[in-house]
């Protein structure tokens, strides 16, 4: 397909016996804000690292504009750009001069846009990269990606050490490439960052994908919680299906419902409730369930 920026299949990376990433199948569309997450150790750097051409893969491969990530690589980098959470850069160089140098390493820049950048992430560019903090050394690289307008941004926990004015001015960033045609593939933590930005969500975890579409496609997978208040006491819905955490203090009533909520609107509706509140889980909620559900098969 003509739309497709990025393309794995049966991506695998082992180390040992032990696979950090495990056959994954994942399509990227343009001008796609994908969110990549996943609990620590999942696989999630490990993923960028193989598209990158960084590490081999044991087995599987990844095609990015249809070319080969790792037989191609060279063509493939001229046209992303890679921001790492933690940035390991040239520390006797000024800011100015690290810009200029990664901007030759892209190949293309928009000098106007950098400038611009500059100003909105703050950034003095006269420091030496040595004294800069951790998250103006971080500005560096994302100024220098966003400044490529690079086909395909790959970003690695790429707001690690920005303050929350800083997080703000990235996440304009992340809409301007999108708004202007370029991918952008995000591995992040901050889950009001990835809602906030994400068009599809991909989790990964134990180094196999999980889950992954839109959030709206995700909040179905997780309980819906309700709450309802009545004149009298609450109507018995413990043994309706889908139900589970029912919790009753005086008149007032809490549980969470996965699947149909018809059944129990019902018997709620029936009792004739004074209020009622239903909420969908937040991505954190999401996630949270998501996790838990992996302590589970642990144990
Ligand atoms: N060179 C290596 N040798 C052995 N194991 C490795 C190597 N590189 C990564 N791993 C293992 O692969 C797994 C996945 O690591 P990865 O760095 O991809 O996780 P991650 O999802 O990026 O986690 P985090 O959120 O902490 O950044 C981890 O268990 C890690 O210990
Ligand atoms: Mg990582």
């Amino acid at each position: 397909m003509e739309n497709v920026i990025l393309q794995t299949r049966g991506l695998t990376k082992r180390y040992g016996s032990f696979a950090a990433l495990d056959s994954l199948d994942l399509t990227v569309q343009k001008g796609e804000v994908l969110g990549y997450l996943g609990p620590n150790g999942a696989g999630k750097t490990t993923t960028i690292r193989l598209l990158l051409g960084l590490i081999k893969p044991t087995s599987g491969g990844a095609e990015i504009f249809g070319l080969d990530a790792q037989k191609q690589k060279i063509a493939v980098h001229k046209r992303l750009a890679y921001v790492p959470g933690e940035a390991t850069l040239w520390p006797q160089l000024t800011g100015a001069e690290t810009l200029h140098l990664l901007a030759e390493i892209h190949g293309q820049v928009d000098a106007e846009y950098r400038n611009e950048l500059i100003k909105r992430f703050q950034f003095e560019p006269d420091k030496k990269v040595r004294a800069y903090s951790k998250g103006n050394r971080q500005k560096i690289n994302l100024i220098a990606a966003f400044a490529s307008r690079a086909d395909l941004l790959v970003l690695d926990e790429p707001t690690s050490g920005l303050d929350p004015l800083m997080e703000q001015v990235f996440r304009e960033c992340v809409l301007e490439a999108k708004k202007n045609g370029q991918t952008v593939f995000l591995s992040s933590h901050i889950l009001d960052e990835v809602e906030a930005l994400c068009d599809r969500v991909a989790i990964l975890r134990t180094g196999k994908l999980v889950e992954i579409g839109t959030l709206e496609q995700m909040r179905h997978l997780s309980a819906v919680t309700v709450s309802a208040t009545f004149v009298h006491e609450p109507p018995s819905i413990k043994h309706l299906k889908g139900v589970s955490n029912v919790h009753i203090t005086g008149q007032h009533i809490t549980c969470q419902v996965v699947g149909p909520i018809d059944e129990l609107l019902a018997v709620l509706s029936a009792a004739k409730p004074k209020t009622f509140l239903s909420r969908e889980p937040s991505l954190e909620e999401l996630f949270l369930s998501l996790y838990g559900a992996e302590d589970e098969h642990k144990s």
